[in-house]
């Protein structure tokens, strides 16, 4: 059964529209303390020689201040505070690389802020630093080498540029094409600007675009919604990510700019939610779960039918079963059971990463981590979880260990999200919707840290 033919429940919806964790690792960034600098390099010495290594590099500058960003970023004009970051990022490779060098690397993701933020010459830089410290993989066809793009700063020889080094798949910041829109959020972008650079895209032999969708954002509304969505689909990306607006505007200041009665109310919100999974799968996406489409003869899709989709720090992955190296300001690494997160302070960042790895706080799994780990990384990618292979995996009694957890998930059972025997737990497609709040039946954090914290499934 496709999603769109769904019974579509919003009462059900509502009252699992919680606020909780996006579960791009278990458990979540709250959960790191503070950790030695030596550890990210004692666990990389300790990693297996030949295994492939992951790797992510965060660019944080932005020219712009879109007002409803929750990303990590520096708004500036001045390109050479780009120059001295680079030097920052070269310390911190130079004093990872020998530990891993070896290991070849198949996926490699630059995000932001905005990566294009970069000059050509700067760009050049860390494509050389890069090559000179790993071990880049040459097949184009073996790598999924990709990057986050901005297209009011993209130009379309930093597209040619990006494809001469080997970047093979891009996701481009769209947001909403709805003029009201765009100007509550100071983010004017056009669709002439972008259709011409996806053209640039496909003809310069990329394998894939991604777009970034907003839904939630000020004057928002059905027939908006509708005619961006029939501008994106006539476009094609290959895959689609519709984020639910996070609005925390005690985290992100700029998003006081945002007046609330703009806002659409959130049973608008689960409307429009409504209309982006049938639009989409009518027009022939698959919905992957947790905001991400994609279309059938892509990998997240294939992925997703086989069993192999695997969550990380950047979302949905068809790769994500490796080690992850996480360079630059805020950048998070997970290398076997440890996360290692970076200084998230760019200064700080910088000066720490002249004579030091600059890791400042992190986490070291147990036992348990590992187990709920994987029930809830089944869930968001699988949605099945088998207790029988869990068992065998881990060597405990699965219905002992998680009586309290079964007894909690009867209710989402009842309600549909869920078909719970005795044996397995399967998502239905309209619990597909609500990964988050069955996931979170799983985690053994939230109650000591709340859930306020967070933004909301929908
Ligand atoms: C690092 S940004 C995108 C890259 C690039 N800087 C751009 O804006 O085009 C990643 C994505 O996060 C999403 N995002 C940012 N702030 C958000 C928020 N408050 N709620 C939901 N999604 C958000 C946007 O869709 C954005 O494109
Ligand atoms: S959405 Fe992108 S360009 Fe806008 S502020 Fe955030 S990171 Fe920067």
């Amino acid at each position: 059964m496709a999603l769109a033919d769904i019974l579509w429940k919003p009462d059900t919806i509502a009252r699992y529209n919680v606020s909780g964790p996006r579960y791009t690792s278990y458990p979540t960034a709250l959960q790191f303390g503070p950790i030695s600098h030596t550890a990210l390099p004692d666990a990389l010495a300790l990693g297996e020689h030949n295994a492939p290594l992951s790797l992510y590099v965060h660019i944080p500058f932005c020219q712009h201040l879109c007002y409803y960003c929750a990303c990590t970023k520096v708004v500036t004009r001045d390109q050479s505070k780009a120059d001295r970051y680079l030097d920052a990022l070269e310390y911190e490779m130079q004093r990872l690389a020998p530990m891993v060098r070896h290991r070849p690397v198949r996926q490699l993701h630059w995000g932001g802020g905005t990566p294009t933020f970069l000059s050509t010459e700067q760009t050049a830089r860390l494509c050389q630093m890069l090559s000179q410290n790993f071990k880049l993989e040459p097949n184009d066809q073996k790598r999924e080498f990709s990057i986050e793009i901005d297209p009011r700063v993209t130009s379309l020889e930093q597209l040619e540029q990006l494809r001469s080094w080997g970047f093979n798949r891009l996701s481009m910041g769209i947001q909403d094409f709805h003029k009201p829109t765009q100007e509550a959020v100071h983010r004017i972008q056009s669709l002439e600007m972008v259709t011409e650079q996806v053209e640039k895209i496909r003809a310069l032999g990329f394998h894939g675009i991604s777009f970034d969708l907003i839904y939630g954002l000020p004057h928002q509304s059905l027939t908006s919604m509708k005619r961006t969505l029939e501008q994106v689909i006539a476009l094609a990306p290959n895959r689609i990510a519709c984020y639910s607006y996070a609005h925390l505007p005690e985290r992100f200041a700029a998003q006081k700019r945002i007046l609330a009665s703009d806002l659409p109310t959130p049973e608008t919100k689960v409307e429009l939610l409504h209309t982006i999974v049938q639009q989409l799968q009518t027009a022939g996406y698959r919905y992957i779960g947790m905001d991400h489409f994609a279309l059938p003869d892509d990998g997240l899709v294939k992925a997703h039918e086989n069993g192999t989709l695997q969550r990380n720090f950047q979302g949905y992955s068809t790769h994500g079963n490796t080690d992850l190296l996480g360079l630059g300001v805020s950048s998070i690494s997970a290398i076997q059971d440890i996360y290692l997160q970076n200084h998230a302070d760019l200064d700080v960042y910088q000066d720490t990463a002249q004579s030091m790895v600059p890791t400042y706080r992190g986490y070291r799994m147990h036992e348990d981590d590992r187990i709920r780990r994987r029930i809830i990384m089944d869930i968001a990618c699988q949605g099945y979880v088998n207790f029988a292979y869990m068992c065998d995996e881990f060597a405990f009694d699965f219905q002992a260990y998680f009586a309290r957890e079964l007894e909690a998930l009867i209710p989402l059972a009842e309600d549909g999200l869920i078909v719970l025997t005795e044996d397995d737990l399967t998502v239905t497609e309209i619990g597909r919707l609500l990964l988050r709040p069955i996931c979170m039946v799983f985690d053994a954090y939230l109650p000591s840290h709340g859930q306020t914290r967070y933004s909301r499934v929908i």
